[in-house]
C-alpha cells in the first residue's frame, strides 16, 4: 500500500532496449578477434545477487570505501544541490544510494528517485523496499539500458536534477564509450543540474588484482554466470565447467581485464542467434574491463563536456573518489 505522499511508477524498456536486434552485440563480440562480451550480460537475477555478494568480500574494497565517502560527504552534497531529484544509473540494490537519500531527508529536501537498471527484478524489488523505508519518497524506476532510459526521462518535477553514477561503473566503459557517455549525460542535464560520479582510483596492483580474485570464488562465479545467462537468453549450450575465470591488471591501460577462458577445444552454439563459436584450449573472451582512474585526468575529461567539478571527495588512502559536478 502506498502512503499518501508516495508514488511508484515502473517503466519497462527491456523490450525496446536499443535500435539493435537483441543479441547483435553478442554476435559481433564473439565473432571478433579478440572476443568480447558486454558486461551488461552479467546482470540477470542471479548475476545481480552475485554482485551483491562480491560487494561483501573483504578483498572488494570499492563498495565499503565509497560508502564511507558518501557517509562523510552526503550532507555537503545535499547542501550544494538543494532540493533535487536523484536519477541513478545502474542503481542495483540502491544500498549506497540510501546514504544519499538519508542526507537529503535530513536536509529537509523532498525525495524523488529515478533508478535505472537493466536488471529488472532487482530494480522492482528495490523500488518496493524503498517505499517501505521512506514514507515520503516518490519513485519512478526505469528498467533498461542507460541510453534507452535517459532518452525517455520524465519531465523534471523538482528545481534541479542530479544524475548519480556510483561504484565506478563508468570504469566498465571503454575510453570511447566513456567519452560518448559523458557527452550524453551533459546533453541530458540542464545548466545548473548536477552529476555525481564514483571512481575507483589507481593503486598498488596486488590490491586491485585481489579485488577481482577473491578467495571465496564469488567473482569467478559472477563471471561464469554470464555464460549461463547467455544460454538462457539465446538458447545456448555453453558448458560452464569447461570455462574458467581469469582477471589481471593491464598496467598500460590502467584497467583490470576479466576473461572467460576455454579449458578445452570446443564448439558452442547459440541457437536463437544462429551462431556457432569454435574455441581452442586457452582461448579467451574479454567479459569486462574495469578502468582505474586519476582524479585530475577525469576532471579534465568532465570539463571538456561542460561538467565542472565543484567538489571532490576521497578516503584517507585515496583509493576511491567521488566527484560532484555541475553542468555549466
Ligand atoms: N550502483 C551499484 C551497482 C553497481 S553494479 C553499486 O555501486 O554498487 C552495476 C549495475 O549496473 C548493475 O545493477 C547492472 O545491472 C547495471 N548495468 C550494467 N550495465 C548496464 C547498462 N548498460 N544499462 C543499465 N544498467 C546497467
Ligand atoms: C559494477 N562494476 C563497477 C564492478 C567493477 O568492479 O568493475 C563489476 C565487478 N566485476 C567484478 N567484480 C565487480
Amino acid at each position: 500500500m502506498l502512503k499518501d505522499q508516495q508514488t511508484l511508477t515502473i517503466t519497462n524498456l527491456t523490450d525496446v532496449d536499443s535500435a539493435e536486434i537483441p543479441g547483435q552485440d553478442v554476435i559481433a563480440g564473439l565473432s571478433s578477434n579478440p572476443r568480447y562480451l558486454s558486461p551488461k550480460y552479467f546482470y540477470d537475477e542471479k548475476g545481480s545477487q552475485l554482485f551483491e555478494q562480491i560487494c561483501q568480500q573483504p578483498e572488494y574494497y570499492p563498495t565499503r570505501t565509497e560508502a564511507s565517502i558518501l557517509k562523510a560527504s552526503g550532507g555537503a552534497i545535499a547542501h550544494v544541490t538543494g532540493p533535487c531529484e536523484i536519477v541513478e544509473l545502474g542503481s542495483g540494490s540502491s544500498t549506497k544510494t540510501r546514504i544519499l537519500l538519508d542526507a537529503y531527508q535530513l536536509a529537509g529536501h523532498p525525495l524523488r528517485y529515478l533508478p535505472i537498471d537493466v536488471s529488472d527484478t532487482m530494480l522492482k524489488e528495490t523500488a518496493e523496499k524503498l517505499l517501505k523505508e521512506y514514507p515520503q519518497i516518490s519513485v519512478h524506476a526505469l528498467a533498461g539500458t542507460y541510453e534507452s532510459a535517459l532518452q525517455v526521462l520524465p519531465k523534471k518535477q523538482l528545481p534541479a536534477r542530479i544524475i548519480v553514477f556510483l561504484g565506478s561503473t563508468i570504469g566498465n566503459l571503454t575510453p570511447g564509450e566513456c567519452n560518448d557517455f559523458l557527452a550524453y549525460v551533459s546533453q541530458i542535464l540542464e545548466v545548473g543540474d548536477y552529476f555525481l560520479l564514483g571512481l575507483d582510483l589507481q593503486k598498488e596492483i596486488a590490491v586491485l588484482e585481489d579485488a577481482y580474485n577473491d578467495t571465496q570464488g564469488v567473482t569467478a562465479a559472477f563471471n561464469l554466470n554470464m555464460l549461463r545467462h547467455l544460454n538462457q537468453r539465446f538458447n545456448g549450450n555453453f558448458n560452464i565447467e569447461k570455462f574458467s575465470h581469469a582477471a589481471h591488471y593491464n598496467k598500460q591501460k590502467n584497467q583490470i581485464e576479466m576473461y572467460l577462458e576455454s579449458a578445452v577445444a570446443q564448439s558452442v552454439r547459440l541457437e536463437t542467434l544462429d551462431l556457432t563459436v569454435e574455441f581452442e584450449a586457452g582461448d579467451r573472451i574479454l567479459s569486462e574491463i574495469s578502468r582505474k582512474f586519476d582524479i585530475a585526468d577525469m576532471t579534465r575529461a568532465l570539463a571538456s563536456h561542460q561538467l565542472n567539478v565543484v567538489k571532490a571527495f576521497t578516503d584517507q588512502q585515496q583509493w576511491f573518489g567521488l566527484l560532484l559536478c555541475q553542468r555549466i
